[in-house]
């Protein structure tokens, strides 16, 4: 349910709560005697290790990151708020943390009074800096011999509306990339190469700003309404919520939601008949990867981790009822911090529905037309995340057959260039006159601690091997399927091949089902497998050496938790799964994490302005012998609406 400042929190993944959050920075405040240049990034729950979640819980505890902005050093905290005094507290050398909401803020208005920005502006015809819109971009690889242990830098772009409210993407400053220093916030550099005439085409996607005529794409007046669709379950959700504990059908889970990840799924168990079976043990999203394709002056650059370096739990929408979720949706309010280390709510910032899934079986007896057909549902846990010009989707699903899809929505507006009127981009799709989507990739790493039935689990390469003509395939037909398990992290590194139908098989290494084979959950890769394409060397291969693979996999360790590192903003690379899987450890028969990479390969279409129609990509988990058979063979049958008599 809604929390309030009165919660109190008893199950030990419980987020933490307004007062919890609010506790804890006054904790580092006294203990620490701390300024008010030490600015709080995050304050989360401090998640207790699996071992102590066996245990009754007797300490609750907060994890803390610290940026001080006079000391221009990074911090990390852990607080206990059982015995309301600081466990630890740490300087992290080389860190930066993600870049603030106070920081974007304090760093438009420090470029906008800046002479040599307000230069280029004019030298652009831009006289009202009112209407310039300095958006948020991290400054990719800056830590390094020159600037050890890092000036905290980001590298903002410019863009101007032709009038307040007006879709500013549609005219991007090119050629223009400003550097700050987020500590000092000063501006560090300011470098003009070269004037393009800004794009001059309006692209609004604002009723009232759209019709008029010259948008991009033009239509003058809105089309009529459809009839209404009211989405109604008369006896309320087959779902039940205690704080964040929720049971649904046969599934069982616990809500989660940190300001880094956003939307955590922990415990998830299925009961089969009776008995409780674990399947993940924690789910989450590790890390998001945008690396752009263009050479030029002010796109090279864009390659950013939207996690890692500004944080997808702070940007969450709170959600509407009728506009981002229908039905009968349970909404879970978050809380995140401000940079003073008080509480901000997120009010309906996860979305949780059930939704009708069509056919989940059916068979019709043509002998004598008897037939049975069963629907199937899902409940969707989501939430959404606005990321500067781009908006995210990550739906969880859980469905009655057992199985579960992690499902990203892309939306929103791409990030746009200006180019010669006349010319055609390169490494681009034209989109208005003077105006184009640069190429780029989406890399989304899923963390999944996995349980399947148990702590320890192996995992298997699964593929179609054609056998080769002769006495073992004298018809030319034969193919099989090859079982190889992957026992190290450095055989567990794999890409998906479409073509072999390639699958990887989650197993439980200690027990099998009543006819001998696995007990297990198969990962599907979905349709999106590309791979970078940024050359071996360069930073953006560098930094996001997680997105090579497709699957990763490491036996569990706590401070694990991010495909691309924990510390991501300016840092060189070589951190997160690229670091941990150089310890090359054993996977055989662990508590074994899986870290599947979806991409999204994006080649901007016409379509793709000025408002992106939502692009889906996603990633499947089924049963595979988890169960004995259907799971949804007891499912009551379907009553029709004509006759009330069974279909
Ligand atoms: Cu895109």
């Amino acid at each position: 349910m809604t929390d309030t400042f009165a919660t109190v929190t008893t199950h030990p993944l419980e987020p933490l709560s307004p007062l919890e959050i609010a506790q804890a920075s006054a904790i580092v405040k006294r203990e620490q005697n701390l300024t008010s240049s030490a600015r709080f990034v995050y304050i989360e729950l401090h998640e207790p290790s699996k071992e102590a979640l066996k245990q009754p819980l007797s300490d609750r505890q907060a994890f803390i990151v610290l940026r001080d902005r006079g000391a221009q050093a990074t911090f990390e905290a852990v607080v206990s708020l059982t015995a309301d005094s600081v466990v630890s507290y740490t300087e992290i050398a080389d860190a930066q943390p993600p870049i603030t909401l106070e920081e974007f803020l304090q760093c438009e208005e420090v470029i906008k009074a800046d002479p040599r920005w307000q230069e280029a502006m004019i030298k652009r015809g831009v006289t009202d800096f009112s209407l310039a819109m300095v958006d948020k971009w991290a400054s990719g690889h800056t830590m390094d011999e020159d600037n050890p242990g890092g000036r905290r830098l980001a590298r903002p772009l410019t863009f101007v509306r032709s009038e307040a409210q007006e879709n500013g993407y549609a005219r991007p400053v090119e050629n223009l990339v400003v550097t700050v220093d987020m500590d000092t916030m000063e501006v560090v550099d300011v470098a003009d190469t070269g004037v393009v005439p800004i794009p001059q085409s309006p692209g609004n996607y604002l009723p009232g700003f759209y019709e008029r005529p010259g948008n991009v794409p033009e239509f003058t007046q809105q089309r009529a309404p459809m009839k209404t669709i009211d989405i109604t379950q008369p006896d309320g959700p087959s779902f039940t919520v205690d704080g964040h504990y929720v049971e649904w059908a046969n599934w069982r889970l616990r809500v989660g939601f940190t300001p880094r990840e956003g939307l955590v799924l922990h415990e998830v168990n299925y009961v089969d008949r009776g008995t409780e079976r674990p399947v993940i043990h924690r789910a989450s999203l590790s890390e998001m990867y945008v690396p752009y394709g263009d050479p030029g002056d002010s796109q090279w650059n864009k390659n950013v981790f939207d996690e890692g370096e500004y944080g997808l739990g702070v940007l969450a929408n709170s959600l509407q009822l009728g506009c981002d979720c229908l039905g009968e949706i349970h909404y879970f309010d978050a809380y995140v911090n401000d940079q003073d280390g008080q509480p901000i709510e997120l009010p309906n910032a996860i979305c949780m529905h059930e939704e009708d899934y069509s056919i989940g079986w059916k068979h019709t007896d043509f002998r004598d037309n008897l037939g049975q057909v069963r629907r199937n549902r899902r409940l969707v846990v989501s939430f959404f995340a606005t990321v500067g010009n781009y908006d995210y989707g990550f739906y969880w699903h859980l469905y009655l057959d057992g199985s579960i899809e992690f499902e990203i929505k892309l939306t929103g507006i791409i990030s746009t260039g200006a180019i010669e009127p006349g010319q055609i981009p390169e490494f681009g799709t034209l989109v208005a006159p003077g105006l184009y989507g640069p190429h780029h990739q989406h890399f989304f790493s899923v963390r999944l601690d996995m349980k399947v039935d148990g702590e320890r689990n192996n995992l298997y390469e699964l593929e179609a091997e054609a056998v080769p003509a002769g006495p073992e395939n004298p018809h030319g037909n034969a193919w099989r399927q090859t079982k190889r398990q992957l026992t190290t992290e450095s055989e567990a590194q794999r890409v998906a091949d479409p073509l072999k139908a390639r699958t990887w098989l989650i197993a439980n290494a200690d027990k099998k089902t009543k006819l001998g084979g696995h007990i297990g959950y198969k990962i599907e890769p979905s349709g999106a497998v590309a791979l970078p394409l940024a050359q071996p060397g360069s930073q953006q291969a560098r930094r996001g050496g997680f997105a090579t693979k497709h699957l990763w996999a490491t036996p569990y360790a706590d401070r694990e938790r991010y495909a691309a590192g924990e510390y991501v903003a300016q840092n060189p690379g070589h951190d997160g799964l690229v670091a941990y899987t150089a310890q090359d450890r054993s996977i055989d028969g662990a508590d074994l994490v899986i870290w599947p990479t979806i991409a999204a390969h994006h080649v901007v279409r016409p379509e793709d302005w000025p408002v992106m129609p939502v692009s889906h990509v996603s990633l499947h988990l089924k049963p595979t012998g988890f169960f004995d058979g259907n799971p949804m063979l007891d499912l009551a049958p379907e009553v029709p609406k004509t006759d009330g008599h069974c279909c």
